[in-house]
């Protein structure tokens, strides 16, 4: 039997200890081992992006990546990207302007935008800058000006706004309740 290393790291916010062989992809171990299919692959050879995630807050292809390399470590997958029900402005801006189509490429692309946004801090980035981040995502549908457009729409103060959880409301007092 082929030996096998137990792992541990926060995926998502939660911490997960898989038991895997170590040089298993890390691609793999999310899909498999972890349940979390939104982590694509294209090519898997490095060279489409489809399989992009966060390691500690940097992209990474995770077809390239040994799991046993990712032990200890922070990672952020597409499942992590939304709270609840509630959409991100990033992904709300995909979904309203055509920058998601067939949408093999769109976990990838989101996870190198949400970088370059975090990256940003609240400033627009440039139509090249955008360019730049997500040059290593490559997508076969949307022509990429779709994608350039919501990156820099999401990244508008009215964007982020719209896509703040709202408070529940208070609940109404009935006339005659006490
Ligand atoms: S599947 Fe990893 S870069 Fe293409
Ligand atoms: S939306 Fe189809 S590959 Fe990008």
């Amino acid at each position: 039997m082929s030996p096998r290393v137990t792992l541990a790291f926060s995926v998502n916010g939660k911490r997960r200890r898989v038991t895997v062989p170590p040089m298993k992809r890390l691609l793999d171990v999310l899909r498999e081992d972890l349940g979390l299919p939104g982590t694509k692959e294209g090519c898997g050879e490095g060279e489409c992006g489809a399989c992009t995630v966060l390691i500690d807050g940097r992209t990474v292809n995770s077809c390239l990546v040994p799991a046993v390399q990712a032990d200890g470590a922070t990672l952020l997958t597409v499942e992590g990207l939304a709270r609840g029900p509630r959409l991100t402005a990033l992904q709300q801006a995909f979904v309203g302007m055509g920058g998601a189509q067939c949408g093999i490429c769109t976990p990838g692309v989101l996870l190198s935008a949400h970088e370059l946004l975090r990256r940003r801090r609240g400033r627009v980035p440039s139509d090249p800058e955008v360019r730049e981040a997500l040059a290593g995502n490559l997508c076969r549908c949307t022509g990429y000006q779709k994608i350039v457009d919501a990156v820099r729409a999401a990244a508008r103060p009215a964007s982020r706004a719209a896509s703040r959880p709202r408070r529940p409301a208070a609940p109404r007092r009935r006339a005659g309740s006490r």
